[in-house]
């Protein structure tokens, strides 16, 4: 029983097999018949459709203007060249409009298809103003579709990489926002011929994955405009494409090295006075460094007759960098023998306790000094008006080097007392302005060797240390309070601003 259950399975099994397996080819040839007819039934409706077609003609000739929708889907932003003030962007350019030769009837709705029959139909001469190169897709074959509904609405869209100029203003530069804009429009036909709209829901999509390197895509927003040529008036249509500079590549590469170079050539002033070649080095190689630093931070833009802010803080620092070289120069130049020498004499006075001036009443501009060990008269020389601006006292003026000194042996008048011109005593040898005279031209050789003391480069070298770090971060707090001031505006601000404009 059940070997026949078995053997009958077997005979029958193919049985059934065999017949589905024709009912499904007889289905599939139905199928074949139906779509080649189809096929011959599209094919007839296109020859009809451009049967008496001429594509020369614009839709609605002699009419009103045509109404082209435009819009338009980005994919890829950049790269964006500031040197050459352009950028490319990569998109579907999608055109729309009717024409009303196009109408059929039939069992399809929509007719897709490419760019054969682009070629045999009118499409509007759209091109765009600010191009400097572009080119259509053509791998594998025209990256182009049309689509003709029954109503003769047609969609035309191409895939597209332009390179449009963008004019950049740099003077926020590298905190800088951009806006490069596609300016796009019909080449022959006029306003009145060719009217082109943005779509109204979404016109411009920009893909989200769109990331540029050095910038962050902010947004888009259009325009509709109308350009006046001698040619005549024509309908305008402009994308704006908004770019924020991302700024943490020029905090690591440029501004951080610039503020490390500044910091190091501060160094020297720790540097004692007497190690020339370490001092010298250290001033050459940090400014050297420097002009290295702003010429590359400067390659890759164009050559700009304003100044950008980068530049600002880089000049900044080159003369920060340069000022503690010159620091160093005066530091040495005052280390001279003969400055050390005087300031030496001056500080064993100053020990001996004769350095204190006695004031003068009489005269306005002198101060008389006796060393009584040494038997001699000191007359100092201050200029009064300078101890006014300076506010000083005389001893301090006197101390700071800003006073000629002039001495004379007393051995003339031994046993009379210092001289004071108000004293009017005929027996003292200098009375006047006169005799002050006289008194320099006579102590002659010996001015030098009490006179310049110059400034105590030690005392630069102190100074030095505590003004250049506090003059340097008060100028970066002001730069940075004021260039991100005024680059925070957003979005927002940008389109308001070409609103404005416009
Ligand atoms: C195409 O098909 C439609 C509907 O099926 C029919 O009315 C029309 O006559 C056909 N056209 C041609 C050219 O065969
Ligand atoms: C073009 O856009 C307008 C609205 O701005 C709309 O009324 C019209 O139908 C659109 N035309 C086409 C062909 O999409
Ligand atoms: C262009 O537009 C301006 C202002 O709207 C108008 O004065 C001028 O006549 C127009 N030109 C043409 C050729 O239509």
């Amino acid at each position: 029983m059940a070997r026949f259950l078995f053997t009958l399975a077997f005979v029958i099994c193919p049985c059934v097999f065999s017949l589905f397996a024709s009912v499904i080819q007889a289905d599939e040839s139905a199928n074949e018949l139906t779509a080649s007819r189809r096929a011959e039934n599209v094919s007839a409706l296109l020859d009809g459709l451009l049967e008496g077609y001429d594509k020369r003609l614009r839709p609605n000739f002699g009419g009103p203007s045509v109404p082209v929708n435009i819009s338009m889907y980005v994919y890829s932003v950049g790269p964006v060249t500031e040197s050459q003030m352009q950028y490319t962007i990569d998109m579907y350019f999608r055109q729309q409009w009717i024409d009303e030769r196009l109408r059929f009837t039939g069992d399809v709705t929509v007719l897709s298809l490419n760019s054969e029959m682009v070629d045999r139909l009118w499409v509007p001469d759209t091109y765009f103003v600010n191009e400097k190169s572009a080119k259509f897709h053509t791998i594998l074959y025209k990256n182009t579709l049309i689509r003709i509904e029954q109503n003769g609405n047609i969609l035309y869209s191409t895939r597209l990489t332009v390179t449009a100029s963008c004019y950049m203003d740099l003077a926020f530069f590298p905190m800088d926002k951009q806006r490069c804009s596609l300016t796009m429009e019909s080449y022959a036909y006029s306003d009145n011929q060719v009217h082109y709209y943005w779509i109204p829901s979404g016109p411009i999509y920009v893909d989200e994955a769109v990331t540029l390197p050095q910038f962050q895509f902010l947004g888009s927003s259009q325009r509709a405009n109308t350009a006046q040529y001698y040619v005549g008036n024509y309908s305008q249509l402009i994308a704006d494409f908004y770019l924020g500079r991302e700024i943490s590549y020029y905090l690591i590469n440029v501004y951080l090295p610039a503020t490390l170079i500044v910091i190091v050539s501060w160094v020297s002033f720790w540097i004692p006075r007497s190690s020339t070649p370490a001092r010298t080095a250290l001033g050459i190689t940090t400014v050297l460094t420097m002009t290295t630093l702003i010429g590359n931070a400067g390659s890759s833009l164009p050559k700009l007759s304003y100044i950008k802010a980068i530049d600002l803080y880089l000049e900044m620092c080159y003369f920060f960098v340069f000022a503690a070289l010159l620091e160093f120069a005066l530091v040495s130049y005052y280390e001279k023998p003969s400055f050390k020498e005087a300031r030496q004499r001056m500080k064993e006075r100053a020990e001996n306790g004769n350095s204190p001036a006695s004031k003068s009443s009489g005269s306005p501009s002198s101060v008389y000094s006796v060393d009584k060990r040494r038997d001699e008269i000191e007359i100092t020389f201050v200029n009064e008006n300078a101890l006014k601006e300076a506010n000083l006292s005389r001893a301090e003026m006197i101390n700071r080097g800003g006073a000629r000194r002039c001495s004379y042996i007393r051995a003339a008048e031994r046993g009379s007392p210092p001289a004071k011109p108000s004293s009017k005593s005929p027996s003292t040898p200098w009375r006047d302005q006169h005799d002050m005279t006289k008194c320099e031209e006579m102590c002659g050789p010996n001015c030098a060797d009490f006179g310049e003391v110059g400034i105590d480069p030690g005392k630069v070298d102190m100074n030095s240390r505590r003004f250049f770090p506090l003059v340097f971060v008060l100028l970066k707090i002001i730069y940075w309070a004021y260039y991100v001031t005024v680059t925070s505006g957003g979005l927002e601000d940008l389109i308001a601003e070409v609103e404005q404009s416009s």
